[in-house]
């Protein structure tokens, strides 16, 4: 897809132009100028409610005497003066959701009308500009049908003049497909070393460094926790490091560290059958990391940044790590394995101390944890947890010029207790109470010397449902919190 931006509707080129019309009052000024030029239909249609202009509601205007497009598509954006980031993300799905099926070439779409609270016409663009392309998203590979899908709309033209802002927003937009692609692949495809051969392929693609620890190299490291998860599977475990150098040399990198377990059976804590295909997209983690690698590469800052996978499948066999099994970290320290489900923390952890050589300025964990925090907060935020104020804060900020929501959950050493274990240095599951932050108090004792933060995602990383697949959240996070380092 083709992005650019557009300055006025008088002189843009386009098969396709949408206007916005809201519910009452006077038409934006785009809106206006459109509606002149299609004889004050789009005023008429509303005065006598045939298009009511409600959030989202579309109409398809096909202009067949008029030379200047082949037709104006109406999207409602209603009766508020400023809408909100999900009424606006509503708006822009559901421009996408039409105009991928129309036969248009070229689409121009007069954001110009758009206003949303407490943004800057800059943010407007970047999310529009993300939103609209991320509209386009397919999955493709695996149906008959694929090609029906193919879209005739080859470029979006969007108004405003902040070429920055677009550049941001198209780049996050490629990062999060590539993230929603990783996410939705079957576990039969994206296994760990497809993931590897992933990292590889971004390696040729951009100048960045690729390092792949292999399950030999990660024995001699002591890395046995993270190798215990992949005890049960006939997938070897990877450790992927993927370097950008876009900083001063020897300037201490950023480091991202993914949760990239391609298929949680359980292990022999066994998951019930019930949607356990989903669990398919236990490497959402991983997908956002190398999204934000591929974001970053595309818009190439001045830093370093390293991101980094921990890929492992965690499957019973005869093999398999047992309840009860007691491993010993990178760090030296203990883990009694109570439960083989709670996998995510075990190749983390000793993630989390081999990232300590990079001597790294800050690291932030990305990892689908725990069901505790979907019953927390639902789909809506990310679970946020840091080991630094500054930190936290720099990620809320991202978050909110992401529109990509996180809510900071507590860390108080309280819960670390719930972590004892009778036989070991620390349990991996600290009981029914508080999951969520249980996981996250686990992970902070490998991340002392460094300051910290951990996003739970297991609860906006994909929907469930009809509508089952990838978010590619929390990739425009993410990418915003890198670019804000420079
Ligand atoms: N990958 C799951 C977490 C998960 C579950 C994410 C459901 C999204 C939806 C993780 O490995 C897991 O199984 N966690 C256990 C931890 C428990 C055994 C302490 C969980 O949440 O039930
Ligand atoms: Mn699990
Ligand atoms: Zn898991």
């Amino acid at each position: 897809m083709n992005m650019a931006l557009f300055d006025r509707l008088s002189t843009v080129q386009a098969d396709l132009l949408v206007a916005f019309v809201p519910a009452e009052g006077a038409l934006p000024e785009s809106t206006a100028w459109i509606d002149e030029n299609v004889a004050g239909q789009i005023s008429q249609l509303r005065d006598t409610a045939v298009f009511k202009g409600g959030v989202a509601q579309t109409l398809l205007l096909p202009l067949m005497t008029q030379d200047f497009a082949q037709a104006v598509l109406l999207v409602g954006i209603g009766k508020d003066a400023e809408l909100s980031d999900m009424q606006a993300r509503k708006v822009i799905a559901a421009v996408a959701a039409q105009i991928k099926g129309l036969p248009y070439e070229s689409v121009a779409v007069a954001s110009a009308a758009l206003t949303l609270k407490g943004r800057s016409e800059s943010d407007i663009i970047a999310l529009v500009s993300q939103w609209l392309n991320e509209g386009f998203y397919n999955f493709l590979g695996f149906k008959e049908s694929d090609a029906e899908k193919a879209t005739k709309v080859a470029s979006l033209l969007i108004q405003g003049s902040d070429e920055t802002a677009l550049t941001i927003g198209t780049a996050t937009a490629n990062g999060s497909a590539f993230a929603r692609q990783l996410g939705n692949l079957p576990g039969n495809v994206c296994t760990p070393s497809y993931l590897a051969s992933k990292a590889q392929q971004l390696a040729e693609e951009f100048s960045i460094d690729v390092e792949l620890l292999d399950e030999s190299k990660m024995d001699e490291l002591g890395m046995n926790c993270l190798l215990s998860v992949g005890h049960g599977s006939d997938q070897p475990s990877y450790l992927i490091v993927m370097h950008y150098r876009g900083g001063e040399e020897g300037d201490a990198p950023h480091v991202l560290l993914g949760k990239g377990i391609t298929f949680d059976t359980g292990g022999i804590s066994l998951k019930p059958g019930a949607k356990m295909d989903e669990m398919k997209y236990d490497m959402c983690g991983a997908a956002s990391v190398f999204g934000t690698m591929k974001a970053i590469c595309e818009l190439k800052p001045k830093l370093n940044f390293t991101a980094v996978v921990a890929a492992a499948e965690n499957m019973p066999s005869a093999r398999a790590t047992k309840p009860g099994d007691i491993v010993k970290t990178m760090s030296g320290k203990t883990v009694e394995i109570l439960n083989t489900d709670a996998e995510g923390r075990l190749v983390l952890c000793d993630a989390l101390s081999y990232i300590e050589r990079f001597e790294p300025k800050s690291v932030v964990d990305i990892a689908t944890l725990t069901g505790a925090c979907v019953v927390a907060l639902g789909s809506v935020n990310s679970g946020m947890y840091a080991n630094n104020d500054d930190l936290a804060s720099e990620l809320k900020a991202a978050s909110q010029t992401a529109a990509d929501k996180v809510w900071q959950m507590p860390l108080d050493e309280e819960y670390q207790q719930q972590l004892d274990s009778n036989f070991a240095d620390i349990a991996n599951i600290g009981g029914p109470e508080a999951g969520s932050v249980t996981a996250a108090c686990f992970l902070s004792r490998f991340t002392e010397s460094y300051p910290w933060a951990h996003l739970d995602i297991a609860g906006t990383a994909w929907t469930g449902g009809a509508s089952k697949g990838a978010s590619g959240r929390p990739v425009a996070l993410l990418t915003r919190y890198l670019l804000a380092k420079v």
